[in-house]
């Protein structure tokens, strides 16, 4: 894996990858040909929230799964994110045209997580380096988050054959990420794709 900023690791990763290690029997094996199209992105909090997304592109589109994926991103806090950081996840699906909540089932889907703090605790063991290139940039990967800028040069990831979670069936999704702090919220990122395997 390459590059991820604060909030992609925050958000991104945690809807995407920490979901995709969960348990076994919830999960399909991600066909040869799993492809993400039309990822776009914008934040979702109130004018003066702390945490912002600047920037945040993938590409290509589609993404394919296993595939290649280039990404770059930035964002900015002009407050430290300490733990406990919450993190609440909105998951939606379009169902005959309407958007319907996916439930959180077993960590996944539509969660609140109490800390997102610990979640990075738990995919990256503190005490060892960041993993690439978060190491090579600099980029911190576990709270405390000082109040800054962090950005991510444009990077190239390889996306495995991992296991996708169950209702990642094909159509349209929308995730919005909410980061919560003592009560107040810090920032918000809603996403949008659509999901096609054969
Ligand atoms: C996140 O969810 C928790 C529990 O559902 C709630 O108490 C908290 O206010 C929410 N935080 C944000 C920032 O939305």
């Amino acid at each position: 894996m390459r590059n991820i900023t604060l909030f992609t690791a925050l958000l991104i990763v945690n809807t995407f990858f920490l979901q995709g290690i969960c348990d076994f029997e919830f999960k399909r094996r991600a066909s040869k040909s799993t492809k993400i199209l039309g990822f776009s992105w914008a934040n979702c909090g109130k004018p003066d929230a702390p945490a912002v997304m600047k920037s945040l592109d993938l590409s290509p589109d589609p993404i394919s799964i296993p595939g290649d994926l280039t990404a770059s991103a930035a964002g900015s806090t002009t407050v430290a994110l300490v733990a406990p950081l919450a993190v609440n996840v909105t998951l939606q699906k379009e169902v005959a045209g309407f958007w319907v909540k996916v439930p959180c089932v077993e960590e996944i889907g539509s969660c609140d997580y109490p800390d997102g703090c610990q979640l990075l605790d738990m995919l990256i063991p503190p005490g060892q380096d960041c993993p690439e290139p978060l190491h090579t940039y600099g980029i911190p990967c576990h709270c405390p988050f000082k109040a800054g800028v962090y950005s991510l040069p444009q990077s190239d990831f390889y996306l495995p054959d991992i296991d996708l979670p169950y209702w990642l069936t094909n159509g349209n999704y929308k995730v919005e990420g909410v980061l919560g702090s003592a009560g107040q919220e810090l920032g918000c990122l809603k996403v949008a794709f659509s999901v096609h395997s054969k």
